[in-house]
């Protein structure tokens, strides 16, 4: 049985007095649910603030990141590397972000050398795949996402997946609160694991593959309750604390043994 993640992409927001206040209630939101990763991705610049706020609380929320470079220290003005990150506790780090692949044109081999990298360095990547809307519609879905889990599996090998995570997000249904139907995403999670499975059985099964686009308490439900859906990359939901502590409780609901 995959143990279900629930990972909140903060994106660009933010402040001291916000970060306290929502690791605060999630800490005490997130204190009796079991069975679940919690994990939180602020900004760059407040996870500091937000590894001293995980101790002091000694909260069992994870952290993480939504970016990292592919180089650990140098001439690289602006980045950030995987040693940074390990030296805040962050653990999990987004990458390929479609908004990462848009704004910063971020390319499927670029990203498959940010996964090589963390995995070198002992981080979890988190990989962030998914359709635009014209592609959904020309139905290139699973084409789309294939490409993307090639250039990484060209990178890296088949095993770099061990331990690593997929987030299946169609670009369509980020921040638009028009989410996937669960049938839906079920179906191209399900596809995702066979496409892994043609590799590599052991390394498909165990992979984490959550699903993201508008994402909320209220369909967190239909999400879990499929068997290839083992959690969700959250976005908007994931500023409120009782937002995010529903669907990792719910999480912990649908995929308890
Ligand atoms: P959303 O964002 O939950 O606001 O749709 C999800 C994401 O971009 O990871």
């Amino acid at each position: 049985m995959r143990r279900p993640v629930v990972m909140g992409n903060w994106k660009l927001n933010g402040s001291k007095a916000m970060v306290t206040e929502l690791l605060n209630g999630l800490n005490t939101a997130t204190a009796d649910i079991d069975g679940v990763d919690v994990v939180v991705a602020p900004p760059a610049l407040y996870i500091d603030q937000a590894e001293r706020l995980i101790k002091e609380n000694a909260s069992k929320l994870i952290l993480g990141a939504q970016n990292t470079d592919v180089n650990n220290s140098g001439a690289f003005t602006g980045d950030m590397s995987p040693e940074m990150l390990k030296d805040f506790g962050a653990t999990h780090i987004i990458i390929g972000h479609s908004e990462r692949r848009e704004y910063h044109e971020e390319s499927d081999e670029f990203v498959a050398k940010k996964f090589a990298f963390l995995k070198e360095n002992g981080l979890i990547p988190v990989l962030c795949i998914g359709e635009s809307d014209a592609q959904n519609e020309a139905g290139e879905t699973e084409s789309v996402v294939s490409r993307q889990i090639d250039a990484v599996i060209n990178h890296c090998g088949i095993e770099a997946f061990n331990g690593a995570i997929i987030a299946y997000e169609p670009i369509w249904a980020i921040g638009t609160g028009k989410a996937a139907t669960a049938d839906d995403a079920q179906r191209i999670h399900a596809f995702i694991r066979s496409h892994v499975a043609k590799h590599d059985a052991a390394v498909a099964e165990q992979l984490i593959i959550q699903y993201g686009g508008s994402v909320k308490p209220e369909n967190a439900q239909s999400y879990f309750q499929n068997p290839d859906i083992d959690g969700a990359l959250v976005g908007g939901a994931s500023l409120k604390a009782d937002s995010f502590a529903a669907i990792a409780a719910a999480a912990a609901e649908a995929k308890k043994a």
